[in-house]
């Protein structure tokens, strides 16, 4: 007995040692402040942003960043239009879209990652938003000279002026016009119409736009990973020294 207890309690002592040096390495990064970011607090303070606060609240979108904004570790960046920049598109453009449509609007002014303004100095482009449809994600194309930063989405280019807010995991950039889609906005490419019957809307988008829903939810289970490789270990030990024995 004394002789198969004393290599199974050093092993035993080794393995606890081990998974005490693991323990104490940090493991995922700590995500930010606690409490939720209010995307509409920070718009409200501007006082120019009624138009995209009420879009965001009427499609959800809002919820919806909070939610992604508390569980992702990339972070987010926000392109905010103007009221201004709402008010100066052509009537109707906004009223013609169905509400699919404005979601993959508002989407088309998110990007599923935290960038500082330096950052889009030196993205590579096209950077991909949260909006996407039949083609996959639609992307935006960042330009820079200097410290001006360019966006431009095909049809619209503006340049990013004011930053509201550029603290991870949320920034907040100024737009002056409404970045308007190619998908939405743009000539329709011919292979979308094919001989519709007329009288009839084509009703080829049902099933094939997607709303981006959420970003990615970070795993929780570096712990029972954890876990399970002690399983392993500790049943190869007792293996071993079953073979000693
Ligand atoms: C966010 O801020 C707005 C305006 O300050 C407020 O009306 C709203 O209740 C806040 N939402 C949350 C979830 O705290
Ligand atoms: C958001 O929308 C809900 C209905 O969906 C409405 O009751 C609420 O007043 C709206 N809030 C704002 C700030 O527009
Ligand atoms: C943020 O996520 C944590 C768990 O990941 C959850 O307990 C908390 O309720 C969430 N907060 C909000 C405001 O959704
Ligand atoms: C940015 O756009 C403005 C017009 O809106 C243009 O005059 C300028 O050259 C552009 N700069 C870059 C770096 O693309
Ligand atoms: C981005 O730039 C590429 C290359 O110049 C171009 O092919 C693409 O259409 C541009 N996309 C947008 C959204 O401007
Ligand atoms: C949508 O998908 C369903 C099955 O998933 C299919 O029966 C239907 O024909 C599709 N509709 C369109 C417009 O593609």
């Amino acid at each position: 007995m004394a002789a198969t207890s004393l290599p199974l309690l050093s092993f035993l002592l080794l393995v606890l040692s081990l998974r005490a040096a693991d323990a104490q390495t940090p493991s995922a990064p700590a995500p930010g402040p606690a409490g939720p970011i209010n995307i509409t607090a920070i718009l409200e303070k501007n006082g120019q942003y009624t138009t995209l606060i009420r879009l965001l609240n009427t499609t959800q979108i809002g919820t919806q960043l909070t939610n992604q904004l508390n569980s992702s570790t990339e972070g987010l960046t926000l392109l905010a239009p103007t009221d201004n920049a709402f008010n100066t598109l052509p009537s109707g453009s906004l009223n013609n879209l169905d509400n699919q449509q404005q979601v993959q609007l508002i989407l088309y002014h998110v990007l599923p990652k935290f960038y500082t303004l330096s950052n889009l100095l030196l993205v590579s482009n096209p950077v991909r938003t949260q909006a996407t449809g039949e083609d996959g994600v639609w992307g935006l194309n960042f330009t820079g000279q200097g410290n001006q930063v360019n966006v431009s989405s095909g049809l619209v280019q503006t340049p990013i002026n004011n930053a509201l807010r550029q603290d991870f995991p949320l920034a907040v950039y100024q737009v002056d016009k409404v970045l308007l889609p190619e998908e939405l906005f743009g000539v329709k490419p011919p292979s979308s119409a094919p001989a519709a019957p007329a009288g009839k809307a084509p009703a080829t988008k049902e099933n094939s736009t997607t709303v981006a829903a959420d970003g990615p939810s970070p795993p929780n289970n570096a712990a029972s990973g954890g876990r399970a490789a002690f399983g392993l270990i500790a049943g190869l030990g007792l293996a071993c020294v079953g073979l000693l024995a």
